[in-house]
């Protein structure tokens, strides 16, 4: 559904990303896993539209996207769930829900969406008209969960989801994520947090400054030394 071929990314004289290639099939949850600054937000970044490319191609069901606002490849069920959540503190629950779905047409599908989401997550539903400052961390990560959901997505890219939250929350919130997949929702998920990322995915790849260093299915990842030294710092 997604492939990613030869991409690289610069700041600069920086190059965040060299010549990388990945492929999201339908239904799969890819992670791709990397210590600070190992390139994953700038792939992400990439993937969306808010960072050029210096070369390489992004190809959405069979058709090259990465000379497209990020805009247009939203429209074309892409979405990002921003490092940090990125939701609009001073708006309400309810309004940021809204932001994700600007660019649909269809006001009737849209509302109905956003009510499936208040019977998910009933702590959203409480606090629909109050300002999304309210919320704890946790219900601002399912908030910015929901605002890509109601986007209309097929492929949801999450940068970090995890990170800030207690232990419990992530547990629900990696819940989420595999249920939403169940749901046919395909996921690239970039983490830190390597056990749990590869707990739920089919397949990873590991960055590190900018280079794939390997690739594979959770259990060859977990079986292999050059992951740890990743983290490690090498
Ligand atoms: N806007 C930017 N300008 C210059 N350098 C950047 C910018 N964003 C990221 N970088 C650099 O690109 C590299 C990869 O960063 P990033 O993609 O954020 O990695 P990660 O998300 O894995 O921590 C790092 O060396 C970082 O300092
Ligand atoms: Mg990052």
């Amino acid at each position: 559904m997604l492939e990613v071929e030869n991409l690289t990314v610069r700041y600069g004289r920086i190059t965040a990303l060299a010549e990388l290639d990945l492929a999201v099939p339908e239904g799969r949850i890819v992670t791709v896993l990397g210590a600070n600054g190992a390139g994953k937000s700038s792939l992400l970044k990439a993937l969306i539209g808010l960072t050029p490319i210096a070369g390489g191609a992004i190809r959405w069901k069979g058709e090259a996207i990465h000379r497209r606002p990020a805009s247009e490849r939203v429209k074309a069920g892409l979405a990002l769930v921003p490092e940090g959540r990125r939701i609009l503190v001073s708006m309400t629950v309810e309004d940021n829900l809204k932001v994700g779905a600007y660019h649909r047409d269809d006001p009737a599908q849209v509302a109905r969406e956003i009510d499936a989401i208040y019977q998910r997550f009933p702590n959203l539903a409480e606090r629909r008209f109050q300002k999304a400052s309210c919320l704890s961390g946790g219900e601002q990560q399912m908030l910015a969960v929901g605002r890509a959901l109601v986007s209309g997505s097929s492929l949801m890219m999450l940068d970090e989801p995890s990170l800030g939250l207690s232990p419990i929350i992530i547990a629900r919130l990696f819940e989420l994520l595999v249920e939403l997949n169940k749901g046919g929702l395909a996921l690239l998920l970039v983490e830190q947090n390597t056990n749990m990322a590869l707990s739920v995915a089919h397949e990873g790849h590991v960055l590190k400054l900018g280079r794939k260093i390997a690739h594979g299915t959770p259990q060859q990842l977990l079986a292999d030394a050059r992951l740890q030294e990743a983290y490690l710092g090498g």
